[in-house]
């Protein structure tokens, strides 16, 4: 008979299954992100050296929608303490940021060590542990030494071994303090924009060129890190070390054309991705192939893509413990004739665009797509083998103001498609982090893009911190251990909607009544 009653107490839940969807699981994490070039300032407190971005930004300010830079930006080099208090209200159990290369390392080369810069990032560490927050560490987010820069940037080889003497430092005096380790932030996305295109330091506007060029140093510098993570600190930091790609999903036009899709994700993700992830350690066969064929058909003697020497091969392949993903937004696909001197998209003959019925934000590229981020996740379970993702940036722009709901309703909509993802389809993944803690130099942009939870006030020499709406929702989500809707939170400046008083009070009894339903009608129970 109490085995029969302690059955039915569960029943209701069965049935309302989305329930058991939405819970996150066991030991994963919430957090937020940022990156030290868009959040700190401090451009040349102490001895600080120059950055590639703090000489872009004073040079080319023209190429800034608000003509801005970063010289101050959120100053969280003073106002990290401020910074780890309002993640801690929030309840964020990670937060990860980024070094910047010359606050460590002057020069950019480690024949001087800056003991301010280190200490700056030693005191932002034990902030963070001691309000329970877990650092997650990028070491490289865009802003490299500035007098590389003038040596071809990542287009230049010599750059891996500066990139490795570089984290060798950063493991040897702060390796001890943390535990989960990026080492480049987006190679993908940074070496379309920053070497194909001309926006984005250092701006060297070599498309089909200087991106596959770029890319190329990034992943050898990347597996070198890797590899000496694994032989000088690994056995005793006990550390786990990986790269954050950005991925989008891709829908094909024509419902069944799986094969574009396929190419789409390849030459977007697949870049970065397959020589770490797959098997064959190296690009995907099909950039590889086509890539080969334009050049021959341009008359080049060789492929655009550079080679990988076995050596780099075995080096690159699986040289990250987890998949770093980050992922905004998702694309329409459909296939294109090749190297008829159409733009960015002839190697790939793929060309990829937006859906017009999906809604916007202020960000023009950033389209609101939340089964996206469950369709992504799901190509990188299907196209690697399941690894661990750690989701570390995800995130929408909000409009003037503190009252978010455009980030609310964006965030419960990707955390929904990244759960069903995960509990219903069996997607690995163990953090998710929110672009971004606060709003930020966000590049090219400037400060015209706000995509913090907490809002700052650029024109307040304090760059006053208010936070949003959405980290009220937030915080009950983290403390509820599950995906709550936004009407259930309550955060509307009007009065929440009128409850059904009468059938609330009956609520927490209706297991007992049902189950003494069911007894009745079984005969159980006279
Ligand atoms: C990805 C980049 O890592 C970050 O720096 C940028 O601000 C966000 N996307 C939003 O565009």
């Amino acid at each position: 008979m109490w085995k029969v009653l302690n059955l039915l107490w569960i029943l209701p839940g069965v049935l309302a299954n989305d329930d058991i969807h939405l819970k996150f699981p066991t030991g994963f994490t919430i957090g937020a992100s940022s990156a030290a070039y868009q959040i700190e300032g401090g451009w040349n407190a102490s001895d600080k050296g120059v950055s590639v971005w703090d000489s872009f930004v004073h040079e080319k300010n023209w190429l800034i929608s608000d003509g801005s830079n970063g010289d101050i930006a959120c100053d969280s080099y003073h106002k990290y303490k401020e910074d780890v208090d309002i993640m801690k209200n929030i309840g964020l159990k990670h937060y990860r940021f980024s070094l910047s290369w010359t606050r460590i390392l002057p020069t950019g080369l480690p024949d001087k060590i800056s003991q301010d810069g280190l200490q700056y990032y030693k005191d932002l560490i034990k902030e963070l542990r001691s309000k329970g927050i877990e650092p997650f560490v990028t070491i490289y987010h865009w802003d490299h030494p500035e007098f590389m820069s003038r040596l071809g940037s990542w287009t230049n080889e010599v750059m891996v071994e500066w990139f490795v003497e570089y984290a060798r430092v950063v493991f040897r005096e702060l390796g001890s303090m943390v535990k989960f380790w990026t080492t480049v932030n987006e190679p993908n996305n940074y070496c379309e924009q920053s070497y194909g295109g001309k926006k984005q330091a250092p701006g060297m506007d070599l498309p089909f060129f200087g991106n596959y060029l770029c890319l190329h140093n990034l992943l050898k510098a990347h597996a070198r890190v890797y590899q000496i993570y694994n032989e000088e600190f690994r056995a005793k930091q006990k550390g786990k070390i990986g790269i954050v790609i950005p991925c989008r999903h891709n829908f094909p036009k024509v419902e069944n054309d799986t094969e574009s899709a396929r190419i789409a994700f390849e030459f977007d993700c697949g870049w970065a991705a397959n020589p770490i992830f797959s098997k064959d350690g190296d690009y995907p066969a099909v950039m590889k192939q086509r890539i080969k064929e334009n050049s021959q058909l341009e008359g080049l003697p060789f492929s655009r893509l550079p080679e990988f020497s076995p050596y780099w091969i075995n080096l690159i392949r699986g040289s990250s413990d987890y998949f770093g993903l980050n992922h905004y937004t998702s694309k329409m696909v459909e296939p294109v004739p090749r190297n008829n001197g159409t733009p960015w998209y002839q190697d790939s003959g793929v060309r990829s665009f937006v859906n017009e019925s999906w809604p916007g934000c202020p960000t023009d590229w950033l389209r609101v797509v939340p089964e996206g981020l469950g369709g992504v996740l799901r190509d990188i379970k299907e196209a690697y083998k399941n690894p661990p993702v750690y989701i570390l940036e995800n995130g929408v722009s909000s409009y003037p103001g503190i009252a978010d709901y455009n980030r609310i309703e964006f965030l419960y909509g990707y955390m929904k498609s990244m759960l069903l993802a995960m509990n219903r389809d069996g997607c690995n993944v163990k953090v998710y982090t929110v672009w971004s803690l606060l709003d930020n130099f966000e590049w090219d942009r400037g400060y015209t893009e706000r995509f913090g939870l907490v809002e700052v006030d650029f024109n307040h020499p304090n760059r006053t911190r208010t936070p949003r709406l959405a980290t009220k929702w937030l915080s009950q989500i983290i403390a509820k251990g599950k995906l709550i809707k936004l009407q259930d939170t309550y955060l509307y400046t009007q009065p929440p909607p009128p409850q059904p008083q009468a059938a609330a009070m009956f609520m927490p009894f209706f297991p007992l009544i049902f189950s003494f339903v069911i007894l009745r009608l079984t005969g159980f129970v006279s």
